[in-house]
């Protein structure tokens, strides 16, 4: 199913329209895709308190596992200033890696796009040699 993870960032960019970023005009839309072809969609939620902004990987997975979701195989990701379509990738933070890094297996998928291809990465490649609940 959509090995190419095209209609997944079609489904990121209309996520990106909800993304709610007063202070940093950045603006983040991501598609979690669940093992049975649901999809959880996702925006960056700002704060006027910083700290307490919510990343867009973070709202769709939190979202997810809220409604008792845990059967991830791709997440896509665009972002880029607010009122344009993003003309780079956008990564997804530290925090966000370590969140999927709970609920996701070393081969899930991160899509990126840029607006004119899609690059894929395994979780493994984004954050080798990680700390995990095996560690525990
Ligand atoms: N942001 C995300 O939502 N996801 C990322 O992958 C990178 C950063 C948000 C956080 C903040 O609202 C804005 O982008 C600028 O850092």
């Amino acid at each position: 199913m959509m090995a190419n993870y095209k209609e997944l960032v079609q489904q990121a960019l209309r996520a990106r329209e909800k993304a709610y970023v007063p202070y940093s005009k950045f603006a983040v839309g991501v598609a979690l895709l669940c093992e049975d072809g649901t999809v959880y969609e996702g925006c960056n939620i700002e704060n006027a308190a910083f700290p307490a902004t919510n990343c867009a990987e973070r709202t769709a997975i939190f979202k997810a596992v809220s409604e008792g979701r845990r059967d991830f195989q791709a997440i896509a990701v665009v972002g880029g200033p607010e009122g344009t379509a993003p003309a780079d990738f956008c990564p997804p933070c530290g925090v966000c890696r370590q969140v999927m890094r709970e609920f996701c297996g070393p081969d899930f998928i991160i899509a990126l796009s840029d607006g004119k291809e899609v690059k894929t990465y395994t979780l493994e490649e984004l954050l080798p040699c990680s700390f995990g609940p095996e560690n525990l």
